[in-house]
């Protein structure tokens, strides 16, 4: 029988810490926390911040950042653009994977949860380890491969084939899609997951690109590749409205082609 071990240090812990409003204001609103301090011997706890929603501004991240500077300076997240772009503010906020700088405080009902992104180990606080997600990223080569002598001026490269790179350009590398895979959870040892093999189609369709050969080649894999079973939480759950699962069923297609015989 397979024996399944929880990671030392995963289960919740019920004494959580209340941390009470500060400010005139009566209106405001628990945010319950995931806390977990590695210094600690200590299992993870969840904390409960009563925040005047009058005093921060109107998004999530506002108000992580609002406890921060006027409650509990030990919380700890990342964020770096509040724009949407950087990637680093994912967490997972009343259950759903998503940037808490874009996730308006408003489109939450009742108690605000917030969590790291799931099914990854836990640095500190919201902050999980993506070591493992930014290797995957590195292994598809995320650059242009090109084995002709370099132009004079630039790669030159039509608008139509342009075109062909809108709506997966835009990744922001948060990683919502992977940790909200299944198949990615089990497997992310072995399987690329869907934010790496979105990336690694972007390169495929890039037609100043010269090793696509070589790409499919290196995703031909039992678990690489083949291991996206369309369950589709990436797409669900996407910050950035991006639909990985079908890039990953876009690269199975080019396998077939290429297989048989024919130009991927
Ligand atoms: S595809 Fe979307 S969810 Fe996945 S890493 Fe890129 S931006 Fe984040
Ligand atoms: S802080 Fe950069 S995406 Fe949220």
């Amino acid at each position: 029988m397979v024996e399944l071990r929880l990671p030392e240090n995963s289960r919740i812990s019920p004494s959580g810490k209340e941390w009470e409003a500060i400010g005139k204001s009566k209106i405001t609103r628990p945010f319950r926390i995931y806390r977990y301090d590695p210094d600690t011997q200590n299992n993870p706890r969840i904390d409960t911040y009563h925040v005047d929603v009058k005093a921060c501004g109107p998004m999530i991240l506002d108000a992580l950042i609002f406890i921060k500077d006027h409650i509990d300076p030990t919380l700890t997240f990342r964020r770096s653009c509040r724009e949407g772009i950087c990637g680093s503010c994912a967490m997972n906020i009343d259950g759903v994977n998503t940037l808490a700088c874009t996730r308006g405080l408003s489109e939450i009902k009742g108690d605000v949860h917030i969590y790291p992104l799931p099914h990854m180990p836990v640095i500190k606080d919201l902050i999980p380890d993506l070591t493992n997600f930014y290797a995957q990223h590195a292994s598809i080569m995320p650059w242009l491969e090109t084995k002709t002598m370099a132009p004079d001026k630039e790669w030159k490269q039509s608008i139509e084939d342009r075109k062909k790179l809108d709506d997966l350009y835009e990744c922001v590398m948060c990683a919502a899609c992977s940790t909200s895979c299944p198949s990615y959870w089990w497997n992310s040892d072995k399987y690329l997951g869907p934010a790496a093999l979105l990336h690694a189609y972007r390169w495929l369709v890039d037609s100043r690109d010269e090793s696509r050969n070589e790409r499919l080649d290196q995703l031909e894999d039992s678990f690489k590749l083949y291991r996206c079973h369309t369950i589709m939480n990436c797409a669900r759950t996407c910050p950035k409205n991006l639909n990985p699962a079908k890039a990953i069923a876009e690269i199975k297609k080019m396998m077939v082609k290429k297989r048989s015989g024919k130009k991927p």
